[in-house]
Formats: structure tokens, C-alpha cells, sequence
């Protein structure tokens, strides 16, 4: 018992001991501040000082401009998902038989073609693809459905180690391709831009149908690049268009190339279905049948005609395509043997030329 006794009396003491410091040890009363006399110039809770001005009120049409976006992108989400909902009324929409042809609608859009495209083309950086293409030409080049002249700024056509030797541009409409030229005017007529341009750059505008005869390069050849931006859309023949770009290319050149950037149907079946609803509406007004199989399109014509291809990419959710095509050995061989005796020589000192070009000879 005793040792118990002894446990439990230490144990009080010990007690008494610790809550005697706990009491002690308690924190010293904070000293209050003095209440300060409030300023009625300044709000409540805010330093009085005049270093420190009040904050100025939030504009009150921020909210409202806020508002206005969101609800302008829930119209848009609305009207897309109702599109991308409904099937399609007319399930032949995308068939080229089904597409009439539209390509006169440009003689009305011509001097509005870029405001209308130039913005949605920025956001969606279709100016890098137009100039990464643009930058590959080389020689003589065609470029096809020209359009308003989209492409002009991007060519390497200044110093004397340009790559492209005579330009050529071409389009059905005479609007269209007036409007190219006025262009070319504002970026290189003056005496600056003509000193900066190389020396001898022939360059044409011609209106006339990229489905027939077009005029050989100024050179009397066929040419070396052939070039087209958006143009499959618009046209009634896509294959047509594709397989007469081929027979106007110098396939007796391996470096010869056919360079596309187009739109078409996307990867995504929702997409499709927005695109199919709303390509009839959308062709009557901008001419452009936005819903075609342009990657068939492209690879059919490509075969059929001796080329292969040496890129394909897609871009904003597979609904633009980007393609580089080159003749295939056994085309370059026939456009040789198919060339008179004299002309296949020259191509064989050319190419081997190229190679002693490469090795820093002449
Ligand atoms: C969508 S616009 C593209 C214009 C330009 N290439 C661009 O990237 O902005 C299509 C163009 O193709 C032209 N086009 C349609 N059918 C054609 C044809 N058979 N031959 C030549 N151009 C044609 C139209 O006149 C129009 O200028």
C-alpha cells in the first residue's frame, strides 16, 4: 500500500506543479491598440492615409462585355451541337455527283474574299502552312485557283539566289484574279520592292480554267512546281483539276512537285455531320464545298497519274490537308524516254550538274 500511497501522493503534487505553470506560462495579454478616430473620407477597414487612394470602382461595362461573350459562345456551342445532333437531310451531300457546281460565285466575292476569310485563316494559323508550302516552290511555278492572291508575300522571289525563276498564276474568274494582280501592284510595284525582286522574275496573270489547256512557263517548259491553295473545294472536278496539274508538271524532273493545302472532311463524325448540314447553305453563298474527301481525292489522282506521295499532314481536327506530291521514278523515266533525244541529254547533264553543284562545282 505504502509505495501506492507514496505514487499517488507525488502524483498530486506533480499535478498541482504543472497546472500552476500552465497558468503562469500563459501568453501575455496582447495590448489592445488604441481605437483609431475614423476618417469618413476614407471606407472602413481601409489605411486612412492619402498615400493610399481608394481603389477605383471596376468599369461597369466589363460584366456586360463579359456576358456577351459568353453568351455569343454558348449560341455557337448551341447551334454546333444541334448540327452535329441532326443527320444529315440529304445523305449524298458529300458525293461529288451530288455537288453542283458553284466555282461562278467568286465573280461576286472577289473584293471581299479576304475580309471574309483573312481573320478565321489567322486565328487558325493557316498563314504559316500558306507560307511553309509557298517557300518550297521552285523554277517555273503555276499556281492554280490563285484565288485573291493569298500566297504572294510568301514566295522566294527576292535576291539572286531566289528559287523560283517565273511565277504564273491562274484562276477562273477574271474578279479574282484582278484582284491577285492589284495586289502584286501594292507589294511589288514600287521601285524598292522591284530593285529587292530577282533579277529576270517573269510574272503573269491569266484568267482562264485550271480544267484545260494552260499556257506553258515563259521558259517554253512545262513547269517545276504547280502550286494550289483551297482549290479542290471549288471546283466541279477535283480529279480532273488533279490529273491536269500532273500532265502541266515537267514529270521528266525528279524535284518536280505538286504542293496542296486544302479542306475538307474532317476525322471526326460529328464534325462531318456539322459540315454536311450546313455545305449546301455554305456553297450557294462562299462557292465551296467544305465537306469532300479531299485525302481520297488527292491519293487516287496521285496514283493514277505516276505521282507519289512525299508528305501528307492534317491540321484543325483533320479538316485541312497539306500535301507534297512527286513524279515516281518509273514516271520520270517515261517523261524522259517520251522526250526528244536532245532534251534527255540536257536532263541528264542537269542531274549531274546537281551534283557537282552540291559539291560546290559549277
Ligand atoms: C476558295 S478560293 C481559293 C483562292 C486562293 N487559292 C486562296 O487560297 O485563297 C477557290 C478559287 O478557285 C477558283 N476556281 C474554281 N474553279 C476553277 C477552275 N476550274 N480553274 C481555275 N480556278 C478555279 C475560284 O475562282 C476561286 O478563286
Amino acid at each position: 500500500m505504502r509505495p501506492a500511497l507514496l505514487y499517488h501522493r507525488r502524483h498530486v503534487a506533480s499535478s498541482l506543479r504543472r497546472a500552476y505553470a500552465a497558468r503562469t506560462a500563459h501568453p501575455p495579454r496582447r495590448q489592445t491598440a488604441r481605437p483609431q478616430p475614423i476618417d469618413p473620407a476614407y471606407p472602413v477597414g481601409e489605411p486612412s492615409s492619402p498615400a493610399n487612394p481608394p481603389a477605383t470602382p471596376p468599369s461597369s461595362f466589363a460584366p456586360w462585355i463579359l456576358g456577351a461573350l459568353a453568351a455569343g459562345i454558348g449560341f455557337y456551342s448551341l447551334q454546333i451541337y444541334l448540327a452535329a445532333s441532326k443527320p444529315c437531310l440529304n445523305p449524298h451531300i458529300a458525293d461529288l455527283a451530288a455537288q453542283k457546281d458553284v466555282a461562278a460565285r467568286y465573280d461576286y466575292t472577289a473584293t471581299s474574299f479576304d475580309s471574309e476569310v483573312g481573320f478565321s485563316e489567322l486565328l487558325m494559323g493557316v498563314n504559316g502552312l500558306r507560307k511553309e508550302l509557298a517557300r518550297k516552290c521552285h523554277g517555273d511555278v503555276l499556281e492554280v485557283s490563285c484565288g485573291t492572291g493569298r500566297n504572294l508575300g510568301y514566295y522566294d522571289i527576292e535576291g539572286q539566289d531566289a528559287k523560283v525563276e517565273s511565277l504564273g498564276f491562274i484562276d477562273l474568274s477574271p474578279q479574282m484574279v484582278e484582284v491577285c494582280r492589284q495586289k502584286w501592284v501594292a507589294l511589288f510595284g514600287n521601285q524598292k520592292a522591284q530593285q529587292k525582286l530577282m533579277p529576270g522574275l517573269k510574272v503573269r496573270f491569266m484568267t482562264g480554267s485550271a480544267l484545260g489547256d494552260m499556257p506553258l512557263a515563259p521558259s517554253g517548259k512545262k513547269y517545276d512546281t504547280i502550286f494550289q491553295t483551297m482549290g479542290l473545294c471549288s471546283t466541279a472536278s477535283p480529279a480532273e483539276l488533279l490529273d491536269n496539274m500532273v500532265r502541266h508538271l515537267d514529270t521528266s524532273q525528279p524535284e518536280s512537285r505538286i504542293l496542296l493545302l486544302e479542306h475538307g472532311r474532317s476525322y471526326l463524325p460529328w464534325l462531318n455531320r456539322v459540315l454536311d448540314n450546313s455545305a449546301e447553305k455554305h456553297a450557294e453563298l462562299h462557292g465551296c464545298w467544305f465537306n469532300r474527301e479531299i485525302g481520297q481525292l488527292v491519293e487516287q489522282a496521285a496514283e493514277q497519274s505516276g505521282l507519289e506521295v512525299v508528305s501528307e499532314r492534317r491540321h484543325h481536327l483533320g479538316t485541312t490537308w497539306v500535301f507534297e506530291l512527286k513524279p515516281t521514278e518509273d514516271t520520270v523515266k517515261k517523261a524522259r524516254a517520251d522526250l526528244p533525244v536532245a532534251a534527255t541529254r540536257q536532263r541528264e547533264k542537269e542531274d549531274q550538274g546537281g551534283w557537282l553543284n552540291k559539291l560546290g562545282w559549277k
